[in-house]
């Protein structure tokens, strides 16, 4: 009878790892080498010799950790046609796509055989325990235990269920791939005329649906915040920075805005490394003077609160223009409803899995918290949540997997003590603990890509991992 509750603590890491494998293995794919035993696999998509990109990949399951290594081809005359070109780098996405689609799915497909394993064992369980009832012979007390663990386990049926509809989407996915490698040998083969645009508008889809894919399948429930890393020391002691969630791995530009008031200097860093040393940097200069430190970059744009007003405004970065602004409801300005903090923190930006977001409160809801869902390209407001939380009496919040957690403090000692759901619109009291090492929060913003929080704690930029189990259900979103 121990084996198979020994089981489930496995299974239980196993879903922890989903989550850290998202964050750390999948950007550091490319460029990885070598076997490490396992089955091997050779997939070929382009097989012209000299043109073609061929794709080994092996995976182990004790470590979960996947290797690949990939052949490029080699350079061609024609790569001097532009047309060429382009084709060649849509090959070279559609390839990173397959990659990453591989990986994910030899890791899904893991992950669903053991939780299936996982499963029978349970209806083995549940049946043994069923005759046994009927017997009345086992000792009472053992039975009691064995009935308890067994009710501590049904929760574990939802997750095998949405693992199954996880891996429906990986299928589908891998089909919308091959047909689009197929789509493009043959135009390889032709290289008569072919539409630029709508092949490229095909991949553009194709990696938006594979983020989001990948994005949902690692998330859940936050359960834990590690330790804090200090990336840098420099600003004062209010402030804000964080990278593009929407970004390309490859893309680690840091933004940095300094200072909580009347603002209108964004530093954007080439990398992290060059943000570390302070280094490589341009500026841009905002029209409007910015409020508080709840802006947040979506997409190429910073979306932030107009100082003295409840404007918001969202700044194109390339086009260095505004795109658009427009007041936020009822939303309290001019430190009328900040955090506990002060700071003009009315209004708070932040975005997760499920996109842009906006804390803030107004009379109307007595100063509670309101969580929005914003329109990214309008701003408009499309859905609204109170959460009947005293925004006073937050030290500040962010939003995970279409949650809200709230911390009580800004200062040392504090911890994440609320939690709103939107999905279900329901809250509950947490009590996760996070070491505030530097006693003075002012930015506490969670980054989906990176699956990290990003936080300005007294003039020193602070990360934390989070640790997030599996949602039991989602709402289909
Ligand atoms: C990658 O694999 C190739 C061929 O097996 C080998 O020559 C090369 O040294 C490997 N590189 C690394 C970084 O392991
Ligand atoms: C494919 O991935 C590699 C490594 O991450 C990157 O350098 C390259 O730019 C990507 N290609 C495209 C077309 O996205
Ligand atoms: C892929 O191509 C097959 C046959 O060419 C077609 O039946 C299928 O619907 C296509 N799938 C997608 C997702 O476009
Ligand atoms: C809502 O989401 C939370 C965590 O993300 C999850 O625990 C809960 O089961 C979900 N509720 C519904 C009704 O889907
Ligand atoms: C991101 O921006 C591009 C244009 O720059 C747009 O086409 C795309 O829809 C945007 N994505 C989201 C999720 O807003
Ligand atoms: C903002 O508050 C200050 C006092 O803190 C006040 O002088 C100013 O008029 C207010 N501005 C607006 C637009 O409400
Ligand atoms: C998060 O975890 C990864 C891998 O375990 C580690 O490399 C990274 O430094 C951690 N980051 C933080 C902020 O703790």
């Amino acid at each position: 009878m121990t084996v198979p509750l020994l089981k489930i603590g496995a299974v239980l890491s196993t879903m922890a790892m989903v989550t850290n494998w998202m964050s750390q293995t999948l950007p550091s794919l490319v460029g990885l080498n070598g076997t490490r035993g396992g089955t091997s696999e050779k997939i070929t998509l382009f097989p012209s010799p000299e043109d073609g990109w061929q794709i080994y990949t092996s995976a182990q399951a004790p470590d979960g950790k996947c290797i690949c290594t990939v052949v490029a081809p080699a350079q061609t005359t024609c790569s001097r046609d532009p047309r060429s070109r382009q084709l060649r780098q849509l090959m070279e996405k559609v390839q990173n796509i397959s990659q990453s689609m591989e990986v994910l799915d030899l890791r899904t497909f893991r992950d669903l055989q053991y939780l299936r394993n996982t499963e029978s064992l349970m209806k083995v369980l549940d049946t043994k325990l069923r005759a046994t009832d009927s017997q009345k012979t086992v000792n009472a007390k053992n039975f009691q235990e064995l009935k308890d663990k067994m009710k501590q386990l049904l929760p574990l049926i939802p997750v095998l269920d949405q693992y199954k509809s996880d891996t429906k989407m990986i299928v589908q996915l891998r089909e919308d791939v091959r047909n689009l490698s197929n789509s493009l040998l043959m135009i390889q083969e032709e290289m008569g005329a072919y539409d630029y645009e709508e092949l490229q508008q095909r991949v553009m889809i194709l990696e938006a649906r594979l983020h989001a894919c990948m994005q949902k399948l690692g998330c859940g429930k936050l359960t834990g915040v590690s330790n804090p890393i200090t990336v840098r020391a420099s600003g004062s002691r209010f402030g804000s920075w964080m990278t593009d969630t929407m970004a390309p791995s490859a893309d680690n530009r840091v933004w940095y805005m300094d200072g909580y008031y009347k603002g209108r200097r964004v530093l954007e860093y080439r990398s992290l490394n060059d943000f570390i040393k302070g280094q490589n940097f341009v500026q841009h200069l905002l029209p409007h003077p910015w409020a508080g430190t709840g802006h947040v970059v979506y997409n190429g744009s910073l979306y932030y609160n107009k100082y003295q007003s409840n404007i918001v405004v969202k700044y194109h970065f390339r086009s260095r223009s505004v795109s658009v602004q427009r007041s936020l409801g009822n939303a309290g300005y001019n430190n009328t409803f900040p955090y506990s903090w002060g700071g003009f923190s009315d209004i708070d930006f932040m975005v997760d899995e499920n996109g842009l977001w906006a804390v803030y409160t107004t009379n109307q809801n007595a100063g509670n918290i309101v969580v929005s869902k914003i329109d990214p390209q309008t701003l408009e407001i499309l859905q609204t949540w109170d959460t009947g939380y005293p925004k006073r009496s937050a030290g500040e919040s962010f939003m995970i997997c279409g949650t809200l957690y709230v911390t009580n403090s800004h200062l040392a000692g504090a911890k994440i003590y609320f939690a709103y759901y939107t999905n279900s619109s329901t809250y509950e009291y947490t009590d996760i603990p996070f070491h505030n090492q530097y006693s003075h929060i002012s930015m506490l913003d969670y980054n989906p890509r990176e699956r990290v929080l990003y936080t300005w704690n007294n003039g020193h930029q602070v990360l934390y991992n989070v640790t997030l189990f599996h949602v039991i259900k989602t709402n289909g979103e």
